[in-house]
């Protein structure tokens, strides 16, 4: 008798139903795994490519619709991007201020990272028009938070709603250095404000209230521009009117992809994972240390550093996972991770509380609201609050009906909870995962064991 599979996509329509039942007896995962490259450093890659002098060489890069949204805004813009149908990526810059003024609208698609660091490099090409707009999510997104910045630059930008929402228009302006004291943690904000002060006449500055991802500040290093960095203060300084040069970058994989095998691997009985060439950039390493906390047995091995970047790979247990509670500074070294978070506290032993993450509720869909409503489907014991959550663990889960909201991150989280549900779950618009894992379900299915 041939057995039903436990992971079957229905693609026939635009939109994807993933189906996932776990045998009555149970599974576990093995194998060793790669994960596509990540996300955040494909796309500075790919920008500082496009704004450097010379070529640039981009190995591992993700192939997922996000970088896709990325090239081809800067393609339209006049840089040489080679197809993105291999993970090597070659591209001949245009150097910076010499973007040309492209002919059609930019469209960033679903990407908030595309679209808010484009705006600090557009807003400072001077007597040059864009227009930029997003997918239905993106233009609900706020965009004061990178507009506010770039107008004390002396930015001309307009948007829907009093300028808060895409679709924006920007005429391009020559902008002065600024001191910016950022209200959130946010790398998209500080990314953003750099960018704009490479091409200023002076010191640019951005503090931070806790200390966001600094891939940028790296490859900014790495492609020749001068900054200098406060810990102490999350301070970073960028001097204007650096020539940037191309350079080979070699993109890791995606600690925040890495994250669904993590949690799956933990939460699935008899699991061996071994995950190759994972960044472990320690302003992205939240989630190892969240999962430690809660009795997760992950181990860091071969650990190294490629192109600026720390990189390791990670041999992931099954382990009896116990609550804990995440606040403060860490969360936004582990911000992208709360939805599959959510999904280990579901599985632990005892309540676990997530607070100061309002962040969630403006990222591609209120993951906090998301979350609750459909983790909840499956019986989670989940509350939301303001500004984060609380799940109450050891429970079982049933399988269920639910949906990824179009959110690439809620579509995994929700697939790895179906692991370990009791019965079949299936999850509409899962093709939201290519947004950051094109291969998620091919990989879901080579560990899959029963
Ligand atoms: C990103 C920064 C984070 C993160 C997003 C990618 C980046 O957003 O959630 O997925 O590449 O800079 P915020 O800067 O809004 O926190």
């Amino acid at each position: 008798m041939v057995s039903a599979p436990i992971v079957a996509l229905n693609q026939e329509s635009a939109h994807h139903i993933l189906t996932i039942a776990p045998p009555p007896t149970g599974l576990s995962l093995r194998g060793t795994i790669r994960i596509p490259g990540d996300k955040s450093i494909s796309h500075r890659a790919l920008m500082l490519g496009a704004i450097a002098e010379g070529e640039t060489v981009v190995e591992g890069l993700l192939l997922g619709e996000d970088p896709r949204s990325t090239a081809s805004c800067f393609q339209a813009m006049g840089a040489n991007i080679s197809a993105l149908n291999s993970e090597r990526v070659i591209i001949q810059g245009i150097a910076l201020g010499k973007l040309q003024e492209p002919t059609d609208v930019l469209n960033a698609g679903n990407s908030g990272t595309t679209m808010r660091l484009m705006l600090g490099l557009l807003a400072s090409q001077s007597g040059k028009f864009f227009t930029v707009t997003g997918d239905h999510s993106l233009r609900s997104r706020p965009m004061p938070r990178v507009i506010k910045p770039l107008q004390q630059m002396g930015a001309q930008i307009w948007g829907r709603q009093q300028n808060t929402l895409a679709p924006l228009a920007i005429q391009g302006q020559s902008l002065q250095p600024i001191h910016y004291q950022s209200p959130i943690a946010s790398a998209q904000v500080k990314s953003c404000i750099l960018l704009a002060g490479l091409m200023t006449d002076g010191q640019t500055t951005v503090t931070e209230p806790a200390l966001s991802r600094d891939h940028s500040e790296r490859m900014l290093q790495a492609f020749g521009a001068k900054l200098t960095i406060d810990p102490e203060t999350h301070s970073v300084t960028i001097f204007g009117g650096a020539k940037l040069e191309g350079q080979t970058v070699i993109v890791p994989g995606d600690i925040s992809s890495a994250a669904f095998w993590l949690v799956a691997a933990s939460i699935v009985p008899d699991s061996n994972l071994l995950i190759e060439n994972v960044g472990v950039n320690p302003t992205r390493t939240g989630i190892l240390e969240a999962l430690a906390q809660m009795g997760a047995d992950i181990a860091l091995e071969n650990s190294r550093l490629v192109t600026g970047e720390p990189v390791a790979d990670l041999r992931v247990k099954s382990s009896k996972l116990k609550a804990c509670t995440l606040k403060g500074d860490i969360i936004p070294r582990l911000i992208d991770e709360i939805p599959v978070l959510a999904v280990a506290a579901a599985f632990a032993e005892g309540t676990t509380r997530i607070q100061d993450a309002a962040e969630l509720r403006v990222k591609e869909s209120d993951r906090l609201a998301v979350m609750a409503k459909e983790l909840g489907k499956m019986g989670a014991k989940i509350t939301e609050f303001a500004d984060g959550l609380e799940i109450q663990g050891g429970f079982s889960l049933t399988g269920a009906e639910v949906d990824s909201d179009t959110d690439h991150r809620i579509a995994m989280s929700l697939s790895i909870a179906a692991l370990q549900a009791k019965g079949e779950s299936t999850i509409h618009r899962a093709e939201a995962a290519a947004i950051s894992y094109p291969t998620f379900v091919e990989t879901l299915k080579k560990i899959c064991q029963s």
